[in-house]
């Protein structure tokens, strides 16, 4: 997939997963915006790599439009290849980012990354400590988890960025 092609009018991956393997979410305490990303997984000659992926987002256009490439760009890559995609990579195709949008691109880098180790948690996790929340949490839910693992779903704070 190009980098032209990568980029639409419409964002095409927007909506919660309900089988989804992992769940990541991010809030930005520079914004107070959120980006909740949902990956699954499939076997491709015996290796786990990223079949489907999905968005919702709290936050602007430039975190929709990061988010929408990230859920493309991800796709056949396993999850070691997607964890080293950071926010410049997942931000590319739109062109460089104007200083206050970087967060954005992080935000989203966040929620992928969250997604991600969820995932490697989940597999490890006894069953019985598997709680689901439920499909229609709402922002304040979401934020009053931050920073705990709720079944497959980690809700990550990123930092605040300190002025220079
Ligand atoms: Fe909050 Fe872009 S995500 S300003």
């Amino acid at each position: 997939m190009t980098e032209d092609t990568l980029i639409q009018a419409a964002p095409q991956n927007v909506g919660e997963m309900t089988d989804a393997d992992a769940v990541g979410t991010v809030g930005s305490p520079d914004c107070g915006d959120m980006v909740r990303l949902w990956i699954k997984y499939k076997d491709r000659d015996g290796q786990k790599v990223i079949d489907k992926a999905s968005f919702q987002s709290f936050g602007c256009q430039t975190a929709i439009a990061v988010a929408n490439l990230a859920t493309q760009m991800i796709l056949g890559k396993t999850r070691e290849e997607a964890l080293t995609m950071d926010a410049t990579e997942l931000s590319k195709p739109l062109g460089p980012l104007p200083p206050m949008k970087i967060h954005c691109g992080q935000m989203v880098e966040g929620a992928l990354k969250a997604a991600l180790e969820a995932e490697a948690t989940a597999k490890t996790a006894p069953p019985v400590a598997t709680i689901s929340p439920p499909a229609s949490s709402t922002l304040h839910d979401a934020l009053a988890n931050a920073g705990k693992q709720v079944g497959k779903i980690k809700i990550t704070m990123l930092k605040p960025e300190t002025a220079s």
